[in-house]
């Protein structure tokens, strides 16, 4: 567990470590690896309605925010749902949506629950695509099992930006404090690192029912771990 998992929601450090987040992504180059990401795989998507987009574990919302601005205005329109067991989201940062024509829902909940109740195993896919950034590394086992199966039920797509699990990365997490972050950032981005992935480790757990997913896993940027996960033929997004 990281040390900002165990800390109450208000704790002045864990306020400012969700801050530093920004400025982590920031160094990761985050914000460009996605929007890479997101723009691959939906190239061919019909613009007759919005896209349907889930977040999970969106934390404060910042991140997908930059992606929507950096979108606008070849992507409008989006229904964005930001889920989080936290209550994040600033008002302000909501408007800043709407003033990209994205329209927001934030979920306050846990995404285990949601993935608990996947409705029986026939696939209804809800989200054109779903996101996680800096997120399943928080998951091993079941859970990621777990989570993993009700993204592939629930999505036409899915994009997971995630900690690098190599020697850069764990040496960048061991210098992240030169980018001005405090100690809990500092302690869990090695957490992070640790906790990461590498090769194709969540290719390998990905449930592909039959050969329905074009999956890809690759490294982006100094420090990323990328999944990008395509539901194929007619039905996928690109389809
Ligand atoms: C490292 S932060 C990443 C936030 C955001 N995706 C970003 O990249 O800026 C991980 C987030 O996952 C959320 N989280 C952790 N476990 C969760 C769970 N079981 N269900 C929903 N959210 C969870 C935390 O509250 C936190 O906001």
């Amino acid at each position: 567990m990281e040390v900002l998992d165990g800390l109450p929601p208000d704790h002045p450090d864990a306020i400012r470590s969700r801050r530093d987040l920004r400025r982590v992504h920031h160094a990761m180059g985050t914000r460009g690896i996605v929007l890479r990401g997101l723009r691959a795989m939906t190239a061919r998507h019909p613009k007759a309605r919005p896209l349907r987009v889930l977040e999970i574990g969106a934390g404060d919302g910042s991140l997908m925010l930059g992606v929507a601005q950096a979108l606008t205005p070849s992507w409008s329109g989006v229904d964005l749902t930001l889920l989080d067991r936290q209550a994040l989201i600033d008002p302000r940062t909501i408007a800043h949506y709407s003033e990209v024509g994205w329209a927001v829902t934030q979920e306050v909940g846990d995404v285990l629950d949601w993935a608990a109740d996947l409705g029986g195993n026939a696939v209804h896919a809800p989200w054109d695509l779903i996101v996680a950034n800096l997120f399943l590394h928080h998951f091993e086992g079941a859970q990621l099992d777990s989570i993993l199966r009700f993204v592939a039920h629930k999505s036409l797509g899915f994009f997971a930006c995630e900690p690098h699990r190599n020697w850069l990365a764990l040496a960048g997490s061991h210098l992240i404090g030169a980018i001005g972050v405090n100690h809990v950032t500092r302690e869990d981005s090695v957490l992070s690192v640790h906790a990461g992935f590498n090769g194709h480790e969540l290719s390998a757990l990905w449930p592909h029912q039959g050969k329905l997913w074009n999956v890809q896993e690759y490294s982006a940027g100094l420090f990323s771990h990328c999944l990008r996960a395509e539901r194929t033929g007619l039905t996928g997004l690109n389809g």
